[in-house]
């Protein structure tokens, strides 16, 4: 009994003046694990008679909650210490100025999404995504680009290997027109959405690269006519651009997902070795450049994703960023953009201060 008690001291003694958690847990084992001492003494309750159990139980059972309860405790103290020291450690000064120049900057492709974004939420447009894995139904059937359709061979398509009783073709999206049909799939009628993203085509050169960006744009509602469409890229263009003399020309051209289509070019002069936007493409010292596709949604695109075209129109879009960013922002080399060049971005990145704002100005340069 004397050597039951004094063993137990020890023992708490020992629990109290633990230094660490792994201190304590070499405790918590010697007296409670599997072969601590505590546990051998209750071992031996095994082997008395029902008398001498009944005398001799009460004394191990008290000293085994005693060492437990002291080990909580001392866990609960410890785990306090540790917390406390972490956040002494981790604190940080929120009171201290941000370096004079920041490291890092902002994309330009990254940059012309959020004008993009800011200037079309002013629209009314809200911002839709689709995945880049794509299959073959949202890029081409459903767009009226059947498996025999002549466009789709035009689209120099990165496609997965085929899958045995697979319904669906996979690829690597070669438009964001798909977003189109998600969109319109998932919230129906009437619409107005914008979806910036990657796409792929295996096509490489200075103005060709595997991936590029694109922003495709799709308004449906009721009585929508090609007038809407030429307003909206025009007024578009002009916020972008930041000036008033952007003219449009709408070229009849052939996209099997729109019926009228148009190729969207804009009127431009040449500054040195930089192409300037603005002006009538046909006056004396300009020219017409493409900017991208677009005409009236396909009533065959609308049946497709469940409308009905008797009740429904609308229009499409579709326009190069990288191509759009150039010309804003004067880069002659699309290649460029994706090397990862420090000295290339820090001379064309943005400031990640510098919000694009309609009040503010979408192009405002730090
Ligand atoms: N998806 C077309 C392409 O990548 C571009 C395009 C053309 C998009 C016409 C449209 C459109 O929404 O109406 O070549």
């Amino acid at each position: 009994m004397t050597d039951l008690t004094s063993r137990k001291d020890a023992a708490l003694a020992a629990i109290a003046a633990a230094p660490s958690l792994d201190a304590l847990d070499e405790q918590r084992v010697a007296a409670l694990g599997k072969k601590g001492w505590v546990s051998l003494e209750l071992k031996t309750l095994g082997a008395m008679s029902a008398d001498e159990r009944k005398q001799a139980a009460p004394a191990i059972q008290a000293v085994r909650s005693d060492i437990a309860e002291a080990i909580d405790a001392r866990r609960a103290v410890l785990e306090a210490a540790a917390l406390e020291a972490r956040l002494a450690s981790e604190t940080i000064d929120l009171t201290l100025p941000a370096p004079e120049k920041p490291k890092g900057s902002i994309h330009p492709v990254s940059q012309v999404m959020d004008e993009l974004a800011e200037i079309f939420a002013d629209l009314g447009f809200a911002v839709a995504e689709g995945p880049e894995i794509e299959d073959d139904w949202h890029n081409f059937t459903a767009l009226n680009m059947d498996e025999t359709h002549p466009a789709r061979a035009m689209h120099d398509t990165f496609y997965f290997p085929e899958e045995d009783g697979a319904e669906h073709r996979m690829l690597l999206r070669t438009h964001t027109s798909p977003v189109q049909i998600r969109s319109m799939k998932k919230q129906g009628a009437p619409i107005r959405i914008i979806a910036p993203g990657r796409v792929y085509r295996s096509d490489s050169d200075a103005t060709h690269t595997p991936m590029f960006h694109q922003v495709e744009g799709l308004v449906i509602d009721r009585d929508i006519h090609l007038g809407h469409l030429k307003w909206t890229l025009e007024t578009f263009f002009k916020a972008f651009f930041e000036r008033e003399d952007i003219v449009l020309r709408l070229r009849p051209s052939y996209f099997p997902f729109t019926e009228p289509s148009v190729e969207v070019d804009v009127g431009y002069s040449n500054e040195g070795d930089r192409r300037v936007v603005g002006g009538h493409g046909d006056d004396e010292g300009y020219d017409w450049m493409e900017l991208g596709g677009s005409g009236m949604v396909n009533a065959r695109v609308i049946e497709m994703v469940g409308l009905d075209p008797a009740e429904w129109q609308g229009f499409a879009f579709g326009l190069g960023i990288d191509r759009i960013a150039m010309l804003k922002y004067g880069m002659n080399d699309l290649r460029a953009f994706f090397d990862g060049d420090p000295r290339w971005l820090e001379h064309y990145g943005f400031s990640p201060f510098d919000q694009p704002t309609l009040s503010g100005g979408v192009g405002a340069r730090a």
